[in-house]
């Protein structure tokens, strides 16, 4: 119930509230749902099977919401579970009003939704709108005639202009995003593979079609998009050549076209600011400009955007350099100080595992790199994305034969190479490290068959280390990699000086621990993050005092003993060593804060 209160009275009492103690620094209009959420991210094909044909579904998910729920997370983003003939799990979509026929019927999608919902778990659908499947209606008439009124939903070059100015594409076998389709003689464009044509953004009927689209699911109650590739979908249609080499700047040529803040804007105007929603850009331009650009909230486009740069440091090689690390998350954190907002993640369905890419998944590490790399995940400033299987420390399975991978980005460029005379060997090497398979194995439920994912065979192999790292031995674990995760997701939920606290790095230099605080002015946390396999230590700056300080989560128990053993901290201006892997939350008294 709401008390009205005479506008002089609440004047005063604002007043007074200002200046009594400490103010916080977050203003309640800044507040919103989806920068306090913590998404979990599901990918349907492999979270669970509930028919045995191998792979996910959605009854599969339904009959796992309490273990999501369980997860003390609020938002679930599915990948793609629109029909679609699967060229790219998904990705390629033949009707963007019906579900996949391997994930189950409009029934089980009604159902899983308010099952969220009854559980105060709100859901994020990905919106694929930069292409759709050559399947689908609208290019099966497009290709059907030069003078089809869908013609002009997608890009053709007439054959009569000669070949096309040359575009890269990132999933052709051979890079090539023109396909000659000898029907209507023309080429079609596709930047992804010759299965997903690009749609046409110039043509406003295009827009309308994805306008309605996305109140189909809007109307049906979903809370928001996760918007794929959308950075692509505006293009120069002049075509001009690109200079030589910008296939390795390809965000730069290919992201942020003509018109593309004014197709935002319209649909901002037309679908968006019509429903209480989420809206998160996957890819951010080349620049912290750009990014803004998106997500300004005076430019009424998106909500958030998430940007590779954290993702492309080291390479995928194991021993990244850690000051870069830190580097890019400060630059992006500082550029959204003021406004605008980020998400934050480790890993996604195309990336490897989040352990093996930036922790360390030898089985004497796996344990504590996969709790601080959560406790990363959780306590910096952007909205935290959870990878499914990240909770339990799954790991890269690092197949050894082609004939293993399930995914076309992993397989064209196999075939690529072995059509060029290229090191198809070197390559397999290179994949055990960043192949996007690695992040899409099935859920490891149970030690039984398949780890409880099917009864069926399923269809991208289950990583055997299942036995030991499985959702049900951990959950018997009070200490299991699990239960940190979920001790860590509370600490959020329950802190939003670790949502909106300004955050300030420290020791930049230190090379192996990444340390910071964050403060709102009500409260303080200082985090110590030990990225290394070799013990680390941070000496603690003059102006933080560790006494009294409460520790709130660390993924060892108290140094110099057992949890009944007086904690060592170290004094101002001490040093505080890190065990490998070490991650430390300490709250700070209240004379620590400004
Ligand atoms: C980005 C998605 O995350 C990826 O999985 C997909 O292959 C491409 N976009 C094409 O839709």
């Amino acid at each position: 119930m709401f008390i009205r209160l005479p506008g002089r009275l609440l004047i005063v009492l604002l007043l007074l509230a200002g200046c009594s103690g400490k103010k916080s620094s977050i203003q309640q209009e800044d507040r919103k749902w989806w920068k306090e959420a913590v998404v979990y991210q599901i990918y349907p094909r492999s979270f669970k099977d509930s028919d045995g044909d191998g792979v996910g579904d959605l009854k599969g998910i339904i009959s796992r919401l309490d273990y999501i729920k369980s997860l003390g997370v609020d938002v679930v983003w599915l990948n793609p579970i629109y029909s679609s003939p699967n060229d790219d799990n998904g990705y390629d979509i033949s009707d963007y009003r019906s579900i996949m026929k391997d994930f189950g019927t409009m029934a089980d999608f009604d159902s899983l939704l308010k099952g969220m919902h009854d559980r105060h778990i709100r859901l994020v659908m990905d919106l694929v709108v930069n292409h759709t499947s050559d399947e689908h209606p609208w290019f099966r008439q497009s290709s059907s005639s030069r003078e089809s009124p869908y013609r002009n939903y997608y890009h053709w070059w007439n054959e009569e202009r000669g070949k096309p100015t040359p575009r890269w594409s990132f999933f052709d076998v051979n890079s090539d995003a023109w396909k000659y389709d000898p029907v209507t003689k023309a080429y079609y464009l596709h930047y992804f593979s010759r299965k997903q044509p690009d749609l046409n953004w110039e043509n406003p009927q295009v827009r309308k079609e994805v306008y309605e689209v996305m109140k189909f699911w809007l109307d049906k109650g979903i809370d928001g998009f996760r918007m794929d590739a959308f950075q692509f979908v505006a293009k120069d249609t002049m075509w001009p050549v690109l200079p030589q080499g910008y296939e390795q700047h390809i965000i730069r040529y290919y992201g942020m076209g003509p018109h593309l803040h004014e197709y935002l804007q319209e649909m901002n105007r037309e679908v968006i600011s019509k429903y209480d929603i989420m809206t998160v850009a996957e890819g951010a331009g080349s620049t912290l400009d750009d990014a803004m650009s998106l997500v300004d909230p005076a430019r009424h486009e998106l909500n958030m955007a998430y940007h590779f740069e954290g993702m492309d440091v080291g390479n995928f090689d194991p021993d990244y350099n850690l000051l870069d690390f830190k580097k890019v998350y400060t630059k992006w954190d500082s550029a959204f100080e003021d406004k605008g907002w980020i998400s934050i993640y480790l890993g996604n369905h195309d990336q490897p595992r989040m352990l093996s890419h930036w922790g360390n998944d030898a089985p004497r590490y796996r344990d504590a790199s996969s709790k601080m790399l959560t406790t990363f995940l959780l306590t910096m400033r952007g909205t935290p994305y959870c990878y499914y299987g990240d909770e339990l420390g799954m790991s890269n399975i690092k197949f050894d034969r082609i004939s293993d991978y399930r995914d076309i980005s992993t397989i064209n460029k196999f075939m690529h190479l072995r059509q060029t005379g290229g090191d198809t060997a070197a390559f397999i090497e290179e994949q055990k490290r960043s192949a996007r398979d690695n992040g899409r194995t099935p859920f490891q439920w149970d030690e039984g068959p398949n780890a409880g994912f099917t009864t069926g065979s399923p269809w991208l192999k289950v990583n055997p280390d299942y036995v030991t790292v499985n959702a049900a031995a951990e959950e018997k674990d009070t200490s299991s990699v699990l239960a940190y995760f979920r001790k860590a997701v509370w600490l959020r939920k329950s802190n939003p000086t670790l949502v909106y606290g300004k955050y300030a790095v420290l020791d930049r230099d230190n090379p192996s621990v990444y340390a910071y605080t964050r403060d709102d002015g009500q409260k303080k946390f200082l985090i110590l993050l030990n990225f290394k396999a070799a013990p680390g230590s941070f000496i603690l700056p003059a102006e933080i005092d560790l006494t009294g300080a409460k520790r709130v989560l660390s993924n060892y128990p108290a140094a110099g003993g057992g949890q009944k053993t007086a904690e060592k901290k170290a004094t101002p201006g001490g040093t505080q060593p890190l065990r490998p892997y070490e991650a430390v939350v300490y709250e700070l008294s209240p004379r620590n804060s400004d």
